[in-house]
């Protein structure tokens, strides 16, 4: 038996911590990020739903010095200052050939030969999953009271070079920094379309 919320409501101070008050931070407190707080992050992130299970991002969790040093050249410069004094940045990539586990992530049927031999269909799946792991990702962090800092300004290549070398399946898909926010370094928050601007129920 699986446990179902269906009269639960968060509350209105979890959805606030979640969305309405959560911001993108830009600059960050002096307080670290701990290792178990990186893998509760994870282990929140990996429950969400991916097509077929396939689980295709693989994560880099940057926190050594000499670590946000290569990543700060990888970046654009309005980026290099944020990841160089974030606690974590988060490289969130893609497993081009995620296929291969899908044996063990997908046992009760054969998922694994519906991707042989068709790599554009794999890269067009790993990217629209692992950037819904990344969006997880974020909502697990923020659940713990951590902030982010998400970033698609960077040179691909560069940064691909100088942590998937060995491993060049993997694709980058963004960078998240994660920490606790600093407040002075956040804009006014940008204006958000009401519900009847880009939605419709047909
Ligand atoms: C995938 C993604 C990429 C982003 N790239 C950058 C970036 O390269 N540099 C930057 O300063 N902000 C970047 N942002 C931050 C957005 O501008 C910010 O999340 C958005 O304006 C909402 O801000 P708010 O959460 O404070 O309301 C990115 C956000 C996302 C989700």
């Amino acid at each position: 038996m699986t446990t179902q919320f269906h009269d639960t409501v968060l509350s209105d101070a979890a959805l606030d911590q979640l969305f309405n008050e959560a911001r993108t931070y830009n600059g960050w407190l002096d307080k670290p990020v701990s290792a178990p707080q990186i893998e509760r992050i994870y282990d929140l992130m990996k429950m969400a739903p991916t097509s077929a299970n396939m689980q295709p991002g693989r994560f880099v969790w940057v926190t050594s010095d000499e670590a946000k040093a290569k990543l700060k050249s990888c970046v654009m410069e309005g980026n290099a200052d944020k990841v160089a004094a974030a606690p974590v940045t988060v490289l969130i990539a893609h497993d081009i050939d995620f296929h291969e586990q899908l044996p063990w992530l997908f046992p009760h049927t054969d998922a694994k030969s519906w991707f042989e031999g068709d790599e554009a269909g794999r890269t067009e799946g790993a990217f629209r999953n692992a950037a819904l792991q990344g969006a997880y990702l974020m909502l697990a962090a923020r659940s713990i009271g951590l902030d982010c800092g998400p970033m698609s300004g960077f040179d691909a290549a560069a940064l691909e070079k100088a942590f998937f070398a060995d491993s060049p399946r993997h694709k980058i898909n963004f960078i998240c920094s994660i920490g606790y926010g600093d407040p002075a370094s956040i804009f006014e928050r940008s204006p958000r379309p009401e519900f009847g601007r880009f939605n419709v129920v047909v």
